[in-house]
């Protein structure tokens, strides 16, 4: 069985001050919630203040990004050694916003989650169509190349240790979270790439999140398809109350 994951991607919002806060309500909130994983991803900034304040809780704590050497003379990266030091468990690779205005390809999604790998975290990669791909029925070819370039060409005992999350760029931050119907399907499409690349028993034990505008009122459905196996929240994990009903769903 796969063991549902709710993940909080807080992007670039929170200071220290305001993620100390927000974990002092959430932890409380979650404490009994032993049917998944719980994780967030706070900014940089303020990882060391969250993996203090989660520490000893069910919750646990990712960043948004990391580099992929493990140090040296490149100004404005984080490597994944100094994310374990700090605590981190878990590393978010090639989020659209990343693929979009960072310069973020499939090549560099797979030299990050290699290095996550490689340094102890987990790596949530995701990928995502545009609605342009979409609307020109390019969802499937997008995909399977994003899988294929990104995240195939990881030997079969690393690719065990990865989550993926399925984030229709159309769906990021819009209020128009896909249907439970179009999230199965393109979760589905990708668990068959996945058994094409690395078999039956692989594809069975991925775990697949949705992300895209899940908020309380529809991670419920989203959640009762046996493909999705839990959620990469955005918007919705800002708020203690909101990101704890969405754990709770
Ligand atoms: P959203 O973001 O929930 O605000 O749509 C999701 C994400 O980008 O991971």
């Amino acid at each position: 069985m796969r063991k549902t994951i709710i993940a909080g991607n807080w992007k670039m919002y929170k200071t220290v001050a305001e993620a100390k806060a927000f974990f002092q309500r959430f932890v409380e909130l979650v404490r009994e919630a032993a049917h998944c994983e719980i994780v967030v991803c706070p900014p940089f900034p303020a990882l060391a203040a969250a993996a203090e304040a989660a520490a000893g809780s069910n919750v646990a704590i990712g960043a948004q990004n990391l580099y992929w050497g493990k140090e040296g003379a490149f100004t404005g990266e984080v490597s994944g050694p100094m994310l374990r030091a700090i605590g981190c468990q878990y590393a978010i690779v090639g989020h659209s916003e990343r693929r979009q205005y960072f310069g973020e390809t499939n090549e560099t999604v797979l030299k990050r989650t290699q290095a996550a790998l490689e340094y102890g975290l987990t790596p949530i990669v995701c990928v995502g169509e545009t609605l342009a791909q979409r609307e020109a029925g390019q969802t499937g070819a997008v995909l399977i190349e994003q899988f294929r370039q990104g995240i195939a060409v990881l030997p079969a005992g690393q690719f065990a240790r990865i989550v993926l999350a399925y984030e229709p760029v159309w769906a990021i931050g819009t209020g128009r979270v896909a249907t439970p119907q179009i999230a199965a399907d393109a979760h589905r499409l990708i668990r068959a790439e996945a058994r094409a690349v690395y078999g039956e028993e692989a594809a069975g034990a991925i775990r697949i999140l949705y992300g895209g505008s899940v908020k309380p009122d529809n991670v419920q459905g989203l959640m009762a398809q046996p493909d999705i196996d839990g959620a990469l929240v955005g918007g919705a994990s800002l708020d203690p109350v909101s990101f704890a009903s969405i754990v709770n769903f």
